[in-house]
C-alpha cells in the first residue's frame, strides 16, 4: 500500500443536500496513485484522529480528488465549513478499492445513502455496461444521480417513502436485472441482502465496509473485522485489507 500525506488546496465546494457536502481538492500525486473505492484520512484541527472519507471521484488529468460526505459529528461539520482557497491535510490513498476486472461485462452497482459516493469512480469505468441502483430516504436525500448518468450508467432510484422512483428497498431493484458482477456500498442490512442475491445467482460481488477507524493504515486494532478464507476464520483490518472485500470473505457479526 503506497500512501502519502499532503496539504491540498480546496478547488471547489458544493452543498448537495441539507447535510451532504461535496469537496474537490487539488491533490497531485495522491490523485495519480488513487483508485476507485479507496479512501482518505482527513485531518480536522483539534482532533487527534483523522476522519475516513471515501474517494468519490479521481481526475488524474486535473490532479484532483473529490469527496462527498454527510455531517455526522464535529469533524464532518468542520469539513462542511471548509471553503475553496483553504487547505486540507490529507493522508491518501488508503486501503484496497474495487477490483474492476473486465469493464465490458454487465455490472450492477448498489448503493445506499452516503454509501453511494464511493461507487462513482468504479461505475465510470463501466459506462453504459453498468446499472446503478441507489436507495435514499426520500427525494430530498438523492445525490449524484446526474454524475452517474454523465458516466453513461443506467440509474434506478428507490426511496423509502416513495417520493421518487421505486417505492421500497433498493435491493428489490436487483430482481428484474441481468448482470454478471455486483459492486456495493451502504448500510449493513443492505449489504447482507446484496450478498444473499449474489450467492443465490452465483455472481461475484465486492462490498465496501465502513468501520470506525483510528490510524487508517493497519497500525492499531481500531477496525478489526472477521474474515474467512478456505473455511478458516481470522481477524483482518477494514482499513488495510479493505474497505472493499469479496462478499464471500466477510463474516457478518450477529
Ligand atoms: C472507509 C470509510 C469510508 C467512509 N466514507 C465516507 C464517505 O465517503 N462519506 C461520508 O459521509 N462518510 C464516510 N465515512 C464515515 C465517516 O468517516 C464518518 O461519518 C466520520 O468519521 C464522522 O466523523 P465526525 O467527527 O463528524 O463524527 P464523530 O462521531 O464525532 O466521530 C468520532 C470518531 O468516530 C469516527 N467515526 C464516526 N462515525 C464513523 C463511521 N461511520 N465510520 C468510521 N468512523 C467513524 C471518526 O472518524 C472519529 O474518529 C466513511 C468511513 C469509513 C470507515
Ligand atoms: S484503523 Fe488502525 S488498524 Fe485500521
Amino acid at each position: 500500500m503506497k500512501y502519502d500525506v499532503m496539504l491540498c488546496k480546496i478547488a471547489e465546494k458544493k452543498q448537495l443536500t441539507a447535510d451532504v457536502f461535496d469537496l474537490t481538492v487539488e491533490a497531485g500525486e495522491l490523485a495519480e496513485a488513487a483508485s476507485a473505492g479507496q479512501f482518505a484520512q482527513l485531518y480536522v484541527p483539534g482532533k487527534t484522529l483523522r476522519r475516513p472519507i471515501s474517494i468519490c471521484e479521481i481526475d488524474r488529468a486535473a490532479g484532483t480528488l473529490r469527496f462527498v460526505f454527510q455531517i455526522r459529528g464535529e469533524g464532518t461539520a468542520w469539513l462542511a465549513d471548509a471553503c475553496p482557497g483553504g487547505t486540507l491535510d490529507i493522508l491518501a490513498p488508503l486501503g484496497n478499492g474495487y477490483s474492476l476486472g473486465n469493464t465490458r461485462q454487465k455490472a450492477v452497482f448498489v448503493g445506499g445513502g452516503i454509501g453511494v459516493p464511493p461507487l462513482l469512480e468504479a461505475a465510470k469505468a463501466f459506462g453504459e455496461n453498468a446499472a446503478v441502483l441507489t436507495g435514499f430516504r426520500n427525494e430530498e436525500s438523492i445525490i449524484l444521480k446526474e454524475d452517474f448518468e454523465k458516466n453513461g450508467n443506467r440509474v434506478l432510484i428507490a426511496t423509502d417513502d416513495g417520493s421518487f422512483g421505486y417505492y421500497g428497498l433498493v435491493t428489490d431493484l436487483l430482481k428484474g436485472l441481468d448482470f454478471t458482477v455486483i459492486f456495493a456500498c451502504g448500510p449493513v442490512p443492505m449489504l447482507k441482502a446484496v450478498c444473499r442475491t449474489a450467492a443465490a445467482r452465483g455472481v461475484p460481488c465486492q462490498i465496501s465496509l465502513e468501520e470506525r477507524m483510528a490510524c487508517g493504515i493497519g497500525a492499531c486494532l481500531g477496525c478489526a473485522c472477521r474474515l474467512k478464507k478456505d473455511g478458516t476464520e481470522f481477524y483482518g483490518h477494514v482499513c488495510k485489507d479493505g474497505p472493499v472485500f469479496d462478499s464471500e470473505t466477510v463474516v457478518w457479526e450477529g
